[in-house]
């Protein structure tokens, strides 16, 4: 959420700032904007637009000659809107009425009212609706005072974002240059994403790694509250009272042609086409040194789509290892209130690491005392950090906004702990390791035989709705694929629990109403039952288009379309009847002339609550 870089170096920061941002824009794509620093001329430049990237691109073009391509220290924002409209004056970078200082930020100051009240009451005229302006403008008054004991340069400005940091309340990354500490980046940290680069006679700051992987390699992940300041060959980390500080080491292993799109016409499709490899890759993954035996309770929490994965993994954990598993969604975990104690072991999945509610679920479930297990695919992201242990999937980079590959990796590395769990209870499930290790295969002949699917996306483009059932596992396969259309299509799509469909949904069925259907294998106790509940949708006029196993003969009869997938045990099915979904989702969003990979209103990495 907000995508935040920063330069300092002999390079033409715009050029690297720009750069960083194209990387980062999954992060949020309301409005984009810069600010550099030209050393030689001591003066700021700062451009911004509502908008795309693309947005920024056109207006700095007008600006050419202008002084922003000599500058070597410079800022770089991309917004996901939390307060003020999507607007060009809501944009970051926001400057201080004395035009010393330039701000971005991510997060939400809390206190943000108080401070403008304050502010305004001395003067200060704003010239946006956001919380960061008020940032910008304590900064530059924290500068003034920083002058005046005799600090100057570098030291002074981060001095001043010593003193800003301090009367700043809630989540915040900022990052913030000045002409008067010219050649100098200098931010803060409280609950919200900040990695350093290291380089040769330059150095990076970005909300994450992928800005600057392809400078760098060595990175530096900073802790919570931390102010760091960096120059071209300089990197200074003390705490908000300015003791000095450090941070923890992290190599970045992805590959940069990973966070690339490779061919595709968009970057979904490629990481769809990725998960043979991704899915293998998990397979692999080393189990954290964790003592499962003394668990007596599971809770797992997340979000959107790894919530999704979770109630899967509750259904596989519960039956392989007998032991209680509640799903929860992080967001509504701790207003309830949760029976949590030293036997509870909380599963906290999440893609980017950063999602605010599954943190604040996380600390909430620590400080009752219960061990923190995180599933997660970002290195050195905060969640993994404030864990007792983690198990990294291994997805690589997942640029489109809507997960894919993310999904897929979490539900191994949930069947990898469910299998655990069973070992550590004297319990085995026989045949899953085995079954496990043919998905890849599988997923690559589904991926194969996926042309049809591609067709059946453009009936559905012209649809007023569509439904999804499933039982079992199956239903939140259900729900995943009607979040996948909605956040892509922008169609109303709804998940159902195929049983629940006669106590009132099948009031939504009319005549041609497409309802997609996640069909147990034949030998499954429930596929006579959703057989049943397909026939009764199609008797009220439904379209129905059903994922069944291959060679599943007892639907064809009832079916508009059959989607094939390849056998395996129930338990693991939704690593592969959740594919078509995805296809049918993009090629869909793809048919009504929508963004894929950057739908509306959405950001990839949700850092507010
Ligand atoms: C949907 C989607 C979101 C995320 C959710 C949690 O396609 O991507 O629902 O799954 O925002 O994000 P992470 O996994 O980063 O915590």
């Amino acid at each position: 959420m907000c995508g935040i870089v920063g330069y300092a170096g002999g390079r033409p920061a715009l050029d690297i700032v720009m750069d960083g941002l194209r990387r980062l824009e999954y992060r949020g794509y309301d409005s984009a904007g810069v600010a550099v620093v030209d050393a030689g001329a001591a003066t700021l430049l700062t451009e911004k637009a509502a908008g795309k990237l693309v947005n920024l691109e056109k207006a700095l073009a007008e600006r050419i000659d202008t002084g922003f391509d000599v500058g070597a220290t410079g800022i770089g924002h991309t917004r996901w809107a939390t307060h003020g409209g999507p607007t060009d004056r809501n944009a970051h970078p926001h400057v201080s009425a004395d035009g010393r200082v330039a701000v971005i930020h991510n997060g939400i100051i809390e206190n943000f009212a108080r401070l403008r009240a304050s502010l305004e009451a001395d003067g200060v005229a704003f010239t946006s609706d956001t919380d960061t302006e008020a940032a910008a403008h304590l900064l530059a008054g924290s500068l003034v005072a920083a002058h005046a004991d005799e600090l100057a340069g570098p030291a002074a400005l981060a001095e001043a974002m010593r003193r800003t940091a301090r009367q700043l309340e809630g989540a915040f990354t900022l990052l913030a240059v000045s002409p008067d500490a010219p050649g100098a980046v200098v931010a803060a940290r409280r609950n919200s994403p900040l990695v350093v680069g290291r380089g040769d006679g330059e150095n990076f700051l970005a909300s994450d790694v992928s800005a600057f992987m392809e400078h760098t390699r060595s990175a530096i992940e900073l802790g919570q509250d931390q102010v760091v300041l960096i120059t071209a060959d300089r990197i200074e980390i003390t705490g908000f009272d300015g003791t000095p500080s450090s941070g923890t080491d992290l190599v970045v292993d992805w590959d940069v042609a990973a966070a690339e799109k490779g061919g595709y016409d968009f970057y979904m499709l490629k990481e769809i086409a990725e998960q043979p490899q991704a899915v293998a890759a998990t397979l692999l993954t080393r189990m954290p040194d964790l003592d499962f035996s003394g668990v007596q309770k599971v809770i797992i929490v997340a979000c959107g789509t790894a919530y999704h994965a979770g109630m899967i993994a509750g259904y596989a954990i519960e039956q392989w290892a007998r032991i209680g598993c509640d799903v929860e969604l992080a967001s509504e975990f701790r207003y309830r209130d949760p029976l949590i104690d030293e036997g509870t072991l909380v599963i906290a999945i999440s893609q980017s690491g950063e999602t605010m509610d599954t943190l604040m679920a996380l600390r909430h479930a620590k400080a009752q005392g219960a061990r923190v297990l995180a599933i997660c695919n970002t290195n050195g992201s905060t969640i993994p950090r404030e864990s007792d242990a983690v198990l990294y999937t291994h997805g690589g980079p997942e640029i489109a906004v809507a997960s894919t590959k993310a999904f897929l990796t979490q539900l191994v590395a949930c069947y990898l702990v469910g299998l655990r769990l069973a070992a550590a209870r004297g319990l085995s499930a026989p045949g899953v390791q085995e079954a496990l290790r043919a998905v890849p295969d599988q997923l690559r002949t589904l991926l194969e035989s996926s042309g049809a699917i591609r067709e059946l996306a453009y009936d559905l483009a012209t649809a007023r709705q569509v439904l999804f059932l499933g039982r079992h596992v199956g239903y939140p396969v259900a729900l995943e694929g009607a979040l996948k259309l909605k956040e892509l299509a922008y169609m109303h799509a709804e998940g159902f629990a195929a049983g629940e469909l006669k106590h009132g949904p099948i009031a939504l069925i009319d005549e041609g109403t497409p309802v997609i259907c996640v069909v147990p294998a034949p030998t499954d106790a429930l596929h006579d039952k959703m057989v049943s509940n397909i026939q009764e949708v199609r008797a009220r006029g439904a379209r129905t288009i059903v994922i069944a196993e291959q060679g599943d003969e007892a639907v064809a009869p009832f079916a508009d379309a059959v989607i094939p997938v390849p056998a395996t045990p129930a338990l693991l099915a939704p690593l592969l009847t959740t594919v078509p979904m995805q296809i049918l989702a993009c090629e869909t969003a793809a048919a009504r002339g929508h963004d894929v990979d950057q739908p509306r209103n959405l950001a990839k990495s949700v850092t507010v609550e």
